[in-house]
């Protein structure tokens, strides 16, 4: 067989084969050396005329380099090529694990659209925080007895404060977030302020060292009570839907006067009285009130030209009363069965 019909067989036979025993076995088939068709060629070669000699030898010896170049070549191929059984793909696929967020985080979410909405701007400050700011520039100078309605949680001994050095503490409410505010920007202010609190409280059903508020804060000429009320029954109402009745408690506060609690009728009674509102038909919901002069003073505004109003609201709290649970500690226990039930 001539040297040009060898290599249009051998391009024919490679064509048609795909997998690796069946390129082995032509490769033996053109290259063996005892047997192969390429080896019988070159037999041939010696009895041709020597003239002739030289030309058939490249012939052969380029078409030995194309088979080896072209097996090899497919060789590679076939072994990168996925098995064709390694993946079903007519079984059912699995449905990926979708998160979600914690209830809690998107209560706070609710919270700050609400208030987004009505103009408020959101702004956040430190959990570690120093009398000043927590205690002091809120009308709460040291041995004030209001001290004493949160325990504190301190990193250093509250009798560091009366030695000059200022006592650092975890912040027990987010209040300080009022003062740390109106010491930077000038009237008219309109915030709310989410954030983490902590307090020396044992776990029990109501009760977690470490909570969650959101401050709330409006300064400007000419704000009053009707301003804060007007703008906490619509903040409960969004919270709670307007089926809700709502009232206002005089209370008390030593950054605000006067002061008021927001209660709104017990959902499980309808305000008949029951043992979730301890029989008064009413579950308190935040505080507030109209923003005392002595913080004013404090932040160098003017008492004289400006009023204002503040509130603070527990998100846990609200948790509670929102969707009725009745152990705030399933909020931090991570147990997914009762974390994925809050769709709001
Ligand atoms: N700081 C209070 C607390 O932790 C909540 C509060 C009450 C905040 C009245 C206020 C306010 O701004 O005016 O219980």
């Amino acid at each position: 067989m001539d040297i040009s019909s060898l290599r249009k067989q051998f391009d024919a036979d490679v064509a048609s084969v795909a997998s690796e025993a069946e390129l082995r076995a032509i490769r033996d088939k053109y290259l063996s050396r005892k047997n192969g068709l390429i080896q019988a060629f070159l037999k041939t070669v010696a009895t041709a005329p020597a003239d002739a000699r030289p030309a058939l030898g490249q012939a052969a010896n380029d078409l030995k380099k194309r088979v080896e170049s072209t097996i090899d070549g497919r060789l590679a191929a076939v072994s990168k090529k996925p098995r064709a059984d390694a993946i079903d793909i007519t079984l059912p696929g699995r449905e990926p694990l979708v998160g979600h967020r914690h209830p809690l985080t998107l209560l706070r979410e609710q919270i700050e659209l609400f208030f987004q909405r009505i103009g408020f701007l959101i702004v956040e400050g430190p959990e570690l925080e120093d009398d000043y700011h927590n205690f002091e520039a809120l009308n709460m100078p040291a041995e004030h007895p209001a001290r004493d309605m949160q325990d504190t949680l301190y990193l250093a001994s509250p009798l560091t404060s009366a030695t000059g050095a200022p006592a650092t503490l975890l912040r027990t409410h987010t209040s300080g977030m009022q003062v740390r505010y109106m010491e930077r920007h000038q009237p008219p202010v309109r915030l709310i302020a989410p954030g983490r609190v902590y307090r020396r409280d044992n776990l029990d059903l109501t009760h977690t060292p470490m909570f969650t508020q959101v401050e709330g804060l409006v300064v400007d000429e000419g704000v009053t009570l009707a301003d804060l009320k007007g703008t906490l029954v619509a903040f409960a109402r969004d919270m709670f839907g307007p089926d809700r009745k709502t009232r206002f408690r005089p209370s008390f506060f030593p950054y605000t006067e006067p002061s008021a609690e927001l209660d709104i009728s017990c959902a499980a009674c309808a305000g008949a009285g029951c043992s979730m509102c301890k029989g008064t038909g009413w579950i308190e919901v935040l505080g507030s009130g109209m923003v005392h002069p002595a913080v004013f003073e404090a932040v160098g505004y003017d008492p004289e030209r400006y009023t204002g109003f503040a509130f603070g609201v527990g998100i846990e709290r609200m948790a509670l009363l929102k969707w009725g649970v009745e152990d705030i500690r399933l909020f931090y226990e991570n147990d997914l069965r009762f974390l994925e039930q809050f769709p709001l």
